[in-house]
Order: C-alpha cells, then sequence, then structure tokens
C-alpha cells in the first residue's frame, strides 16, 4: 500500500499548446485536477500527498507566468476549502514558503489553519520548493539549534528537514514523460519507487492514477537486502 504519495505535477504548459490554449490555460487546469486527484488518491488509502506545485527553479520563468502561478495559490485554497474540510484533508506546505507574495501566503495560512484537526489525509504543497534548498536549510537551522548536537546521524539530521513526522514517500509519479526529479524531495526519495506517466498533469485523471498504484503493488522493495519486503 502506498502511504506517502508523493507526485511531480508537469506537462500543464504542453496540455495547453496541444489545445492551442495559453500556459496559463494549463495551470488553471492543472490546479483543478489536484483536488480529484486527492481525493481519488483517499480512496485507494494515501494517507500523505505531497505535490510538487513550484521549484526554487521556477522563479526563473517569465514574470507573467510566475504572478498568474501565484495567484492560483488563493484561488485554489478558497475553492477547495469547503471540500477539504468535508473530506477530512488537512492542507500543509514544505518549501520556501517566506519567498512567496503576501496575499498567497495568506491564504494557504488560513486553509491550513481551518484544516489543521483533519487527519484523514495531509496534502502537502511543495512551493517554493528545492530539494537542496531543504537540505541547505536543515543544515543551517541545525547550526542555530540551540541544542546542538557535536555529532549527527541520519535520524537526527532528518528532524530539521521541513516534515519530519511526514514519512518517506513509498511511491513518486512524475507526469509528462521527464526522467528527472527536478530538485524534488533529494532526502526523503532515496528509496522511494519510481512511476514515470507519459501524460500530462491536467489530463493524469483516476484510471491514470490507479495503474501507478497496481505498478507499485508488483514491485519488490528490497532496501539493499536480498528478500523483498513489503
Ligand atoms: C508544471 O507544468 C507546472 C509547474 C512547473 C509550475 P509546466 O509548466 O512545467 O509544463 P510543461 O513542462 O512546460 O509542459
Ligand atoms: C518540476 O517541473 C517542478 C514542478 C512540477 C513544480 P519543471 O517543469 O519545472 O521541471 P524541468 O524544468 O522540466 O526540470
Ligand atoms: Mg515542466
Amino acid at each position: 500500500m502506498v502511504n506517502h504519495l508523493a507526485i511531480i505535477m508537469d506537462g500543464n504548459g504542453r496540455w495547453a499548446q496541444q489545445r492551442g490554449l495559453s500556459r496559463s490555460e494549463g495551470h488553471r487546469a492543472g490546479a483543478e485536477n489536484i483536488g480529484k486527484i486527492a481525493e481519488a488518491a483517499m480512496k485507494y488509502g494515501v494517507r500523505y500527498l505531497t505535490l510538487y506545485a513550484f521549484s526554487t527553479e521556477n522563479w526563473k520563468r517569465p514574470a507573467p507566468e510566475v504572478n498568474f502561478l501565484m495567484k492560483l495559490i488563493p484561488v485554489f485554497c478558497k475553492s477547495r476549502i469547503a471540500a477539504m474540510v468535508k473530506n477530512g484533508i488537512r492542507l500543509r506546505t514544505v518549501g520556501r514558503t517566506g519567498d512567496l507574495p503576501l496575499f498567497a501566503r495568506k491564504a494557504l495560512l488560513e486553509a491550513i489553519d481551518k484544516t489543521k484537526d483533519n487527519d484523514k489525509l495531509t496534502l502537502n504543497l511543495a512551493l517554493s520548493y528545492g530539494g537542496r534548498a531543504e537540505i541547505v536549510d536543515a543544515v543551517n537551522a541545525l547550526l542555530q539549534a540551540p541544542d546542538r548536537p557535536e555529532k549527527i546521524d541520519e535520524a537526527t539530521f532528518s528532524r530539521y528537514l521541513y516534515a519530519p513526522d511526514i514519512p518517506d514517500p513509498d511511491l513518486m509519479i512524475r507526469t509528462s514523460g521527464e526522467m528527472r526529479l527536478s530538485n524534488f524531495l533529494l532526502w526523503e526519495l532515496s528509496y522511494s519507487e519510481l512511476y514515470v506517466s507519459p501524460v500530462h498533469w491536467p489530463a493524469f485523471d483516476e484510471a491514470e492514477l490507479k495503474k501507478a498504484l497496481d505498478a507499485f503493488e508488483n514491485r519488490n522493495r528490497r532496501f539493499g537486502d536480498v528478500a523483498a519486503k513489503k
């Protein structure tokens, strides 16, 4: 069973281009797909869903595209809050969210607060997120910790990451065909199963999700040992 599913939601631009639409239309359709996939994932027993929504590298995109993506954050929060409350979904974020514009931060904080007691699914949005940034932020947090340990091990280090209480992803799906991590969850994905779907994110539906979850069930997770562990 997939307890923690992580997804690189890629291909909004290509989806739009194929339909003669603007990249913004692709991002709008992509944001609208989040609720459907979150609810489908819950149905299949997923407890944590981490979605790569905006990377530290995505700040390089043209300003109008970045602004559109930032404006989608409050649109998403406001349109999904009631459904998240109803369905027991708790919203969280990981990333350098302090870099987001104030209006986006405010909308996120409101949705996070209104859903904080929900416990069926944790929907974790990676925003202004970079895997290397997360590791560097953890090292800096560690250096500044009042009870700074002299020596660290993996378990101690991981306590300084953005979401230390969330278990590592079991499965990572990337939509739209690209075979790379693009700086997503570098520490946490060390032993996750990887699945690349050719389908662009706005068209990635429950049936595609089911294919990925079924593929996961057929993997042998050995973790370096000789026998498979489920
Ligand atoms: C993913 O879609 C959304 C973000 C990275 C914000 P893209 O915008 O990367 O779509 P493609 O890869 O250009 O098709
Ligand atoms: C990764 O997609 C980031 C998100 C989905 C948020 P990109 O489209 O930014 O990645 P590259 O540029 O193909 O590596
Ligand atoms: Mg892309």
